[in-house]
């Protein structure tokens, strides 16, 4: 037999591990099963016809642009139209410049690469986004969870992790429709937040992917950027990471990062030896889509159809979960953060719905350090509404069992 050919990773390649999601993937794309397992927007909700006519009716020139390799920082145009955007939601660019990303998380990637040295510290919400506690821990970095209630991350517990850690090198937080916990923060732990970073001298990294995504007007107010509320001095610590994922499609691979002028030069050439430039034909169309208006039309259009379906599971979760299981109802987004009595695993209730055509994802997989075993997110964005029902009905069924298992 032949030997084994041994490969020589990297320390990092070494460190790196399937996620829980992934494997449950397999699941998510079969048709046999009812999936509320990935965190991603509706197939039939997308602008096909709108991309379309976009496409059909741009200039040839412009067509023959959209083939070609484009700047590093991107396409001018869009980059313009995504600060007029900003702008309208009280960002300065005074002392910010925008850089157009290869979706958010290649943002998320620049600024680990910018700040992570193997053993600094990252303090992130607990839970978070999967895809970014991966990202910094393929850097080395220790990511430390910081825990949150229905406003955000509680004031007590984001002082005494910070006092704890050495080499604390950001503060990586989502205020809007977090992913996975599905809450806004509030005005006040807003506020709290930027006193805290400035106060202690530390970086922000506003991850602000479901800004849009509102379900009722009133609460629009709510989704105001912590960068465009910071005082002049403090908006200086603050990188903000925008993606079009969840207002156009994530097929594009289109996201911005809105970065202090002091570190844009740096980031534009670490992107420059990711990938030159993101994809030109995607920014080419996304410039029409934000400029002319389709977007908002879009938006108008999605909003009450995830706030549909937000509406059928707590509804249904009213209807089939013990009253001992806690959530909060989300405001908007994708995504229901279920928490079980302390002592019931949620993987049992996995287990049960996934011998019953049923997948969802844990919530020890948005942990950095596998807490949180009594949780798990229900994605509600990508179901039909007419399965919603019956889903919730067999989660509801694995929960009575799992907590009858333990005495509950
Ligand atoms: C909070 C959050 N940030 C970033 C991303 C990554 O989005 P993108 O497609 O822009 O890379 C996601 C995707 O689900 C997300 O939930």
């Amino acid at each position: 037999m032949e030997p084994e050919f041994t490969y020589p990773f990297s320390e990092t390649v070494n460190h790196l591990k399937s996620s829980d999601i992934r494997d449950l993937m397999k699941y998510a794309i079969h048709p046999d099963y009812i999936s509320f397992a990935g965190g991603m927007p509706n197939n039939h909700l997308f602008p096909v016809d709108e991309v379309e006519e976009i496409y059909h009716n741009l200039p040839r020139d412009i067509k023959e642009l959209a083939f070609q390799y484009g700047p590093t920082t991107g396409y001018p145009p869009l980059r313009e139209a995504v600060k007029k955007y900003m702008e309208s939601k009280g960002i300065s660019f005074e002392n910010h410049d925008v850089l157009i990303t290869t979706g958010s998380l290649q943002g998320i990637y620049i600024i680990s690469e910018l700040f992570l040295d193997p053993s600094d510290t990252v303090l992130a919400e607990l839970p978070s986004f999967i895809g970014a506690l991966t990202l910094f821990k393929s850097f080395q970095a220790h990511v430390e969870g910081v825990p949150m209630d229905r406003d955000g991350l509680i004031p007590e517990k984001l002082r005494h992790a910070y006092k704890k850690q050495n080499n604390v090198k950001f503060l990586y937080a989502i205020p809007n429709f977090h992913n996975p916990a599905g809450l806004i923060y509030s005005k006040e732990r807003r506020e709290f937040i930027l006193s805290f970073i400035k106060e202690n001298n530390l970086v922000l990294l506003e991850d602000d992917a479901y800004n849009e995504l509102y379900f009722d007007e009133e609460d629009r107010a709510l989704t105001r950027p912590l960068l465009a509320m910071a005082d002049e001095q403090t908006a200086k610590q603050i990188i903000y990471a925008g993606t079009f994922s969840k207002i156009f499609g994530p097929g594009f691979r289109l996201g911005w990062l809105i970065l202090p002028k002091g570190i844009f030069n740096k980031a534009e050439i670490i992107k420059q030896s990711l990938d030159a430039c993101s994809p030109n034909f995607s920014q080419v169309i996304a410039d029409t889509f934000l400029r002319e208006g389709y977007m908002e039309k879009y938006l108008e259009r999605i909003r009450p159809q995830y706030k549909l379906r937000r509406d059928l599971v707590l509804q249904a979760v009213r209807k089939y979960f013990p009253e001992e299981v806690k959530y909060v109802e989300p405001k908007g987004g994708f995504y229901l953060w279920i928490e079980l009595p302390g002592q019931v695993e949620a993987k049992k209730v996995l287990d049960y719905a996934l011998d019953n055509g049923v997948v969802f994802v844990l919530g020890k997989s948005f942990s950095p350090d596998d807490s949180l075993v009594n949780t798990f997110r229900i994605a509600y964005s990508n179901v039909e509404t007419d399965e919603i029902d019956k889903a919730i009905r067999i989660i509801g069924e694995g929960i009575y069992k799992a907590m009858s298992e333990v005495g509950v």
